[in-house]
Order: structure tokens, then sequence, then C-alpha cells
């Protein structure tokens, strides 16, 4: 079955007070209205229209191109109905084809939701469905009539409904099933005669009754994930349920957080089994992490992968990095994009590195910036040793073959390459390539005068008293 949705968020969101349009602000790390695109593609969508309001550009430039995703315009806010009609042209939909409409303010929503939504209305039968959940707080919402044998008869909104009508706590969520012929030959003839002057979409499915076609109203739960945010503070609210939910789902799948309030993975990071996070530790993007690692207290981890038995400690900052097994990464160490670090490394403390591959056991134990470079298994960079990869105009690359040691404080000038067992002396300036087991000295040689210190003091000391004496 092709399945082809129309995501409603044309509407101003008003209440957030932001110059930026509502859907796309973050919930847990990713514009609300991505959120629902990634639902509907999870539950199989083949096309998507998203029915925006003069924001097209910024949106697909905020949500990027895709084969699947085409925008519908929905110039003036006249209504849910109105907003359906003008995905139309968009959806490019025979008569008989399915269409699921969803609100796109319910950044909650996952695909598995919106699969058992389907299932679940394929096997009613019905043409026409709508899914509804009961909520302890009902109002604002679109209440749910029903017979008194139980059949669902219509959506009253909050706003036209009577006294006992409001008491009703079965409420539209806002996600709809029809075929598209049934979905536009109703939405047709549905007029605005309503409190708000709109043209409503749930009135098509009470047109569609009146026709006397089947439409079911299929509850289901949790109720809170078809929460929708309107304010700042429901955004944070959706944040926390997101959070929460993944947290809970790793912590299930065998994952120890040492405190799920204070951790937060995005929903696209997968977690092995026995890793631990610490207090106030962030997983974005595509970060992996493999079984048995360990993620030290207010890490920040961007599109990274972690081998098993890796342990990053405290206040490290990995973005596009990876690090092989059991290697071992900070504390407070930054490694930024096209790093890849090799099995039993270490990359200590103060230590910056950048498109620079570390071998099997190598080691940069403190405070370094390595930055366009290889660096063999085995060798040793000491502390303080900086790639110089950038003279002004381009960058230029380091390399450092197997045990290789760099003594500390030592400046290597790229383009440059130390060979294989080379052994650089601490406070060396690095400007010439060296062959395998050569020694690299680089500085000015020592020189020391046998006891002038103490000279240079009683000079120093009758200077002193000369300008005191002067002074008087
Ligand atoms: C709608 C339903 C209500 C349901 C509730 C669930 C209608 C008439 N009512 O009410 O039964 O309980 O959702 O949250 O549909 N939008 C447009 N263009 C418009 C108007 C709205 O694209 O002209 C979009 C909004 O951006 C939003 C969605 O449609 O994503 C729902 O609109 P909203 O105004 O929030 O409808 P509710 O009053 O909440
Ligand atoms: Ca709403």
């Amino acid at each position: 079955m092709s399945l082809k949705i129309i995501i409603l968020a044309a509407g101003k969101g008003t209440r957030m007070k932001s110059e930026i349009p509502k859907v796309l602000h973050e919930v847990a790390g990713s514009p609300m209205l991505g959120r629902v695109i990634t639902a509907c593609r999870g539950a199989g969508a083949s096309r998507i229209v998203g029915v925006v309001s003069g924001e097209v550009e910024r949106l697909s430039g905020a949500l990027g191109k895709a084969d699947d995703l085409h925008w519908a315009l929905q110039e003036e806010q006249l209504g849910t109905g109105h907003a359906t009609l003008c995905a139309k042209e968009a959806l490019q939909a025979k008569g008989s084809d399915k269409v699921l409409i969803i609100n796109g303010d319910m950044p909650r929503l996952r695909a598995e939701t919106l699969k058992a939504f389907i299932e679940a209305w394929e096997a009613s039968k019905a043409p026409a469905a709508l899914l509804s959940t009961e909520v302890p707080d009902p109002s604002g919402y679109g209440r749910i009539l029903r017979s008194a044998e139980g059949k669902f008869t219509g959506v009253v909104e909050d706003r036209d409904a009577d006294q006992s009508q409001r008491k009703i706590a079965e409420i539209n969520v806002g996600i709809y099933g029809a075929t598209t012929g049934l979905l536009y030959g109703a939405l047709d003839r549905a007029g605005n005669d309503n409190d708000q002057g709109e043209y409503y979409l749930p009135d098509a499915f009470k047109i569609l009754l009146a026709d006397g076609v089947e439409v079911e109203a299929i509850p289901m739960d949790p109720p809170a994930e078809f929460e929708g945010v309107n304010t700042r503070i429901q955004l944070a609210e959706a944040s926390a349920y997101v959070y929460g939910r993944k947290a809970a789902e790793v912590m299930l799948s065998g994952v120890t957080l040492v405190d799920p309030t204070s951790v937060y993975i995005e929903d696209s990071v997968v977690i092995g089994q026995d890793t631990i996070l610490e207090p106030g530790v962030l997983l974005k993007g595509s970060t992996k992490i493999e079984e048995g690692c360990r993620v030290g207290a207010y890490s920040v981890l961007t599109d990274s992968e972690l081998a098993a038995g890796v342990e990053v400690k405290s206040h490290c900052v990995l973005e596009k990095a990876k690090v092989g097994k059991k290697a071992t990464v900070g504390p407070f160490a930054r490694l930024r994009e096209g790093t890849d670090l090799g099995e039993k490394s270490k990359v200590g403390n103060f230590v910056e590195t950048k498109k620079a591959k570390l071998g099997e056991g190598a080691k940069a134990s403190h405070l370094s910036y390595l930055g366009d470079c290889e660096i063999g298994g085995g060798s040793n960079i000491g502390a303080g040793t900086i790639t110089c990869n950038y003279d002004g105009f381009a960058k230029h690359f380091t390399d450092i073959g197997e045990d290789v040691f760099v003594g500390s404080n030592s400046t290597l000038v790229a383009p440059v390459a130390l060979g294989k067992g080379s052994f650089v002396a601490a406070g060396s300036t690095v400007t010439r390539s060296s062959k395998p087991d050569d020694l690299v000295l680089g500085r000015a040689r020592q020189t020391i005068k046998a006891g002038y210190a103490e000279r240079l003091r009683s000079r120093m000391n009758s200077k002193n008293s000369d300008s005191s004496e002067s002074e008087k």
C-alpha cells in the first residue's frame, strides 16, 4: 500500500512569542515538524505533504530537501479543513488512495503509534477513521461524540460544545485517515458555520457519516504522546517527555543511567548493553556507543562512535569522532571532526584533536593540539606538543610513525614526518622530517656557567644598595 500523509503546520503559533515558525522550535534536539516527518517516514509514508504558511523556504532549509517531502502553501489560516484542501494538489493521489492527516504540533508522536493506528483502521474495515484518547483535562480539545451503542457520531469543538459535551473525556487527537476521494468529496461540502468561522477538518467526517459512510474513532494510549505544544512551557515539557521516554528505553535495554533526569539522549542515538552514563551526559545525533562503555559526567557526544569498552571521562566534548575499543579519553578532552582513535589509545586532559588518527596504544596524555595528523601505534606524544598544521594559508599534514617518542613541549611544523621509532627531544621545534630511529633535537644548546648565580646575585645586591644610597 502506498501511504500518503498530510501534515498540518500552517498555524501561526502566536503563543510561542517568536520570530521562528512554531514547528521549527526544537523538542529533544530536533525541530517539531522534523520529528513528525520522521514518525511518518517510520510508519512507511511514500509521500509527505506539509501544509505551511509562507515559510516554505525557511522550512525546507531547516528540514532538508527530500524526494518524499513536499510543501503546500496555505496563505490564509481558514482552518484545518481548509489546510487539508490546500494539500490536495501536492498529494498527487488517486481517489482510492489512503491518506493520513496529522496535526503538525505533536512532537511526541512515534512511528509505532501511527503504525498501530493504521493497523487498527485497516482491521476496522471502515473507509475513514480518526484517533482518539481519554485525558484527565479535555478542555480546549474537540470531543468525540458517540451514540448510546458507542458508535462514533462526530466531533464537537470545545468552543462549540454545550455543558454536557464539555464533560466528555474522549478527545480528537488530530490524526485522521480516509481515502482521498471520500475526504475531498466531503471537505468540498464542509462549511464554516461555527464559533471561529473556520473550515474544520473533523466536519468532513461528520459529512461522511451523514452520507452513510462508516467512520471509526479508534481510542489509543498513552494520551501524553498526543499532547501538543503552544507555549515555550509546553515545549520544555515535550522535550522532558521525549528524553524521559528514551532514557527509559535505554535503561530497559541494559544501559545504566546514574541519574536519568539529568541525562539527555536523542532518539537517534544507539547504546550497547552495560554502558554506564554518568550525570549530565548529552548524546546527540547519530552517536553510537557499543557495549561496556562509560561516559563521564557532563560529557557531550555529537555524531560520534565509541567502540566497546571505551571510557570517556568527565567534561569531554566529542564531535564526529571515532574512538576504538578500550581507548580512554579525558577528562576535559575535545575530539573534533575526523578524530579516529585506535584501540587502547589514550587522549588525556586538555588535548584537542581534529582530523587526527591515532594508532593502537598511542598516547597523548596532556595539553596538546593534534590536527591533520596520523600518529602510529605505540607512539607517545608528550605534554604540550603542538602540530602546527596551519601556516595562515593552508593546512598541512604531520605524519608520525609507530613507536615515536615526542618529548614535551615540542612544536611540529607541518608538513613534517617522523620516522618509526624516532625520538624528539623535549622542547624541540621540528621543521625537518626524520628517518626511522633518528634522534631529533631542535632547540638551542644549553650553556651552564658554574657558580654564576651567586656572582649575579651579589652584583644585583650592590647595585640596589647604591641606588638606595643615592635616594637619601
Ligand atoms: C484541532 C481539532 C480538535 C482537536 C485538536 C487536537 C479542528 C477544527 N479541531 O483543534 O478537534 O482536538 O486539534 O490538538 O481541527 N492548522 C493549519 N491551518 C489552519 C489551522 C490549523 O495548518 O488554518 C494546523 C496547525 O498548525 C496545527 C493543526 O493544524 O498544527 C491544528 O490546528 P489548531 O489550530 O491547533 O487546532 P485546535 O484548535 O487545537
Ligand atoms: Ca492544537
